[in-house]
Order: structure tokens, then C-alpha cells, then sequence
């Protein structure tokens, strides 16, 4: 096989299942992994800052037998004019594979085109994949199963909301995507995710009223109003979100055993109230960790020979 990347989930989509398992797996078998990856390096290129995505893909390789570069795009000459066409054929000389934190979804499109390597995502304005995996193995460690879960998204329609879409229909989750009008997710990845879901016997629904959506909701999701590279002013998106946020009152709606998610970094009072993160129904930390293990799962799948 050629090599591959995991720009969007669906560039991984009929081995979604198998990843979030051997994410699992490689959790339970942490500190004896027998260096699977020996001898293999991974750039990280960085357009924006990071601390989980940067953190745990240094800490996979690592751990799996490998090393990793990090790379500051701004101190790179791509930072300076050269082309990220050349830029992707210099890196396949020199390592195995790359990772790419961008702000343009078409320049990771043009890199995963132009490398002999494979590409991941570590975030770009379209998606995040590997932070759809690392939801979807700690929705599994909480639940055991998928089917008839229903999760509800609140609030900005990102990134992160567009690759839970795609992640919740393969693995047969219902979703409410809960967002105002004007911050709806990708039409496109709505529309697409829609008919996986409908194939795998669930649904991926939109709606504007957190009160209706959140009613028996297995696992309540958000993320920040205002993701890197968006302008919009503070106080507007307060205004805009204001009834999106996850308080006390939202959760009191939701199923007594639901539990709270947020890909982090989270901003207290605004997306998430303070009680409601500290609180008993949060899983926020366990889903920080859960990143390492997936990042192992995507690299030893994409990276070992
Ligand atoms: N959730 C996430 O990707 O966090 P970082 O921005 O810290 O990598
Ligand atoms: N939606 C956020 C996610 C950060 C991990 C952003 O793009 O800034």
C-alpha cells in the first residue's frame, strides 16, 4: 500500500473502530511498547501554538521508538517564501513522517499531495482528527459502547465540532450539532456525515435551542468560541454563545451519568462554567491523556513498516 495520510477522518474512516481499539491497547501496554518505531522521525510543523497536540505526538514517538522534530513554521524558509510544494519534497527525504498544524486547510491539503510520507493533521480551520480519536477512545473507556450514545456539541460549529461529526456517524453515536445560526459547522461535512450516519443506523442532527438538545444527552461537548486564527471580537462572541454555554443548569438536563468533554485549552465562565469542569461529570483530563495513546495508535498504523 502507498503511503497515506490523516488529513480528515475519513482519510482513515474504515479503520476508525480498529484505532480507537489499539489506542486502548497501546494504554494498557504503556512502558512496553518494544520500540515499534525505531529509527523513525516525525516533523511537527507548528503555524499556531500547541501544548496537547505538540506534547503527546513528541511523547508517542518517543515512546514507540522513535524521535521527533519539532518544527516552528515561522522560523522555517516556507515562513519565507518557499513553497510548500518544496518544502513537503525536502521533509520526505529526511523523515518518515509529518505533522502539520496549520491555518489553511488547502496548504495541508498541498502538503499531504506533494510529501512521499504520510501527513497527520494536528489541527488546520477545516478539522482535527486526532482529537476526534482521542474523543472517541475516551467515549468508549466511559461507555464501553458507541451505538445510541447521543452527544451533544455546543456552541462554536470549528474545527474540532466538524471532525466529532465524522467521528460520531462512523462510529454510530447520534449528534446534535447545537450551535447559533451564523456558526453552523461545514455545510458539506454536515450534509456527508449525515449519510454515513444514516448507513450505520444513526443520526447527525442540527439545532439552535441548547434546552431541547441537551434533554438525556449521554455526553455534552464544547469547544472555544473563538478558535486561533478567528477575529471575532470577545464581547461579540460572548453575546453570540452566551446561551451555548454549559452550566449547571444545561447539565441538570442531561443524563444523570453524562460526562463532559472539551478538547482544551478551555476559558473558564465563557464556553464552560467553572463548576461544571471541576465538576464530577467532567472527563477533561481524561481525554487530554487519551490524545498520547491515540497519537501512538495513528502513528504505529501510518509509520511502521
Ligand atoms: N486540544 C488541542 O489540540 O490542544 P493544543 O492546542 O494544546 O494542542
Ligand atoms: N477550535 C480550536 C481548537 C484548539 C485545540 C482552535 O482551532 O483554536
Amino acid at each position: 500500500m502507498g503511503k497515506r495520510n490523516l488529513i480528515s477522518v475519513l482519510d482513515m474512516k474504515d479503520e476508525w473502530p480498529a484505532l480507537v481499539d489499539l489506542a486502548i491497547k497501546l494504554k494498557a501496554e504503556r512502558g512496553h511498547h518494544n520500540d515499534p518505531l525505531k529509527g523513525k522521525t516525525l516533523a511537527m510543523m507548528f503555524e499556531k501554538p500547541s501544548t496537547r497536540t505538540r506534547t503527546s505526538f513528541d511523547i508517542a514517538i518517543t515512546e514507540l521508538g522513535g524521535h521527533a522534530l519539532y518544527l516552528d513554521v515561522t522560523k522555517m524558509q516556507m515562513g519565507h517564501g518557499e513553497t510548500v510544494e518544496d518544502t513537503a519534497r525536502v521533509l520526505s527525504r529526511f523523515v518518515h513522517g509529518v505533522m502539520y498544524r496549520a491555518f489553511d486547510y488547502k496548504m495541508m491539503d498541498k502538503l499531504g499531495e506533494y510529501t512521499t510520507v504520510p501527513v497527520i493533521s494536528g489541527l488546520d480551520d477545516l478539522e482535527h482528527p486526532c482529537q476526534a480519536l482521542a474523543d472517541m477512545v475516551t467515549i468508549k473507556e466511559k461507555f464501553d459502547t458507541f451505538k445510541g450514545r447521543k452527544l451533544v456539541y455546543l456552541g462554536d460549529g470549528n474545527n474540532v465540532c466538524n471532525s466529532l461529526l465524522y467521528a460520531c456517524a462512523i462510529m454510530g453515536i447520534d449528534m446534535i450539532a447545537c450551535c447559533p445560526a451564523t456558526r453552523m459547522p461545514n455545510a458539506e461535512i454536515m450534509l456527508a456525515a449525515a449519510k454515513i450516519a444514516e448507513e450505520n443506523g444513526s443520526k447527525i442532527i442540527a439545532s439552535h435551542d441548547p434546552k431541547e438538545a441537551c434533554v438525556g444527552a449521554d455526553v455534552l461537548y464544547t469547544d472555544t468560541w473563538i478558535s486561533m486564527g478567528d477575529n471575532t471580537p470577545e464581547e461579540q462572541a460572548i453575546k453570540l454563545f452566551q446561551a451555548y454555554q454549559i452550566n449547571d443548569d444545561l447539565l441538570s438536563i442531561a443524563s444523570p451519568d453524562c460526562i463532559v468533554m472539551h478538547c482544551l485549552p478551555a476559558h473558564r465562565e465563557q464556553e464552560i462554567t467553572n463548576s461544571v469542569i471541576e465538576g464530577p461529570h467532567s472527563v477533561v483530563f481524561d481525554q487530554a491523556e487519551n490524545r498520547l495513546h491515540a497519537q501512538k495508535a495513528v502513528l504505529y498504523t501510518l509509520l511502521k513498516d
